[in-house]
């Protein structure tokens, strides 16, 4: 288990943002579970809602694979048509028939969306909007790792929610969801082996 994560923002670069990934990897971890605290563009959320990421839309433009591709790591072109397990969806969503799912597009921050690039990331698809998370994903389906992702709706995004973002209502969000979340993690813990 890793305590935190390196985010884009912070300054680092994609490849020291995925860097705990290849670790993980080398160490002989098979299965990634991600979870983060976002903000809901699809309106059926609301916040305190955890919800299943089925697939990603990269609006960093940029990747941690760019660059000099360790073949041993994984292909320089990799596959990213299941980027989240259908195989682990399905058994969470056995675990729990009333949870959702949703495309999760992916802004570098550190500012809080502005209300026309939530508009634009909703006509693309988008159900969530986060700052961190896809990354993680790219470099874990790099190297083949299996990959599930948990979001937690702390807030709605920029524009959906008519108030003005407040951090540490984020916080406490994030903190009330993490009780019912970690539950939730225990039992498909549990069912994975
Ligand atoms: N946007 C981006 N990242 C976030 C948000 C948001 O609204 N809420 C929590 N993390």
């Amino acid at each position: 288990m890793l305590q935190g994560r390196f985010h884009f923002y912070e300054g680092y670069s994609m490849k020291e943002v995925v860097f705990p990934i290849y670790v993980l990897k080398a160490l002989g971890v098979e299965t990634l579970i991600l979870t983060n605290a976002c903000g809901g563009i699809n309106e059926h959320y609301q916040p305190g809602d955890i919800v299943l990421i089925e697939d990603f839309i990269n609006m960093v433009w940029i990747n941690p694979l760019i660059g000099i591709n360790d073949e041993e790591m994984g292909p320089r072109f990799p596959d990213m048509s299941e980027p989240y397990s259908f195989d682990l969806i399905h058994k969470v969503k056995a675990l729990d028939p009333t949870i959702q799912e949703g495309i999760y597009a992916h802004f570098s921050g550190p500012y809080y969306e502005t209300r026309a690039e939530i508009q634009a990331a909703k006509i693309m698809g988008a159900d969530l909007v986060g700052m961190s998370t896809v990354p993680e994903t790219i470099a874990a389906n790099h190297a083949g790792l299996k990959v599930l992702a948990f979001a937690v709706v702390t807030n709605m995004a920029t524009g959906i929610q008519k108030v003005k973002h407040d951090h540490h209502r984020v916080v406490e969000m994030a903190n009330q969801a993490a009780i019912r979340l970690e539950k939730l993690l225990l039992e498909l813990l549990e069912n994975l082996t």
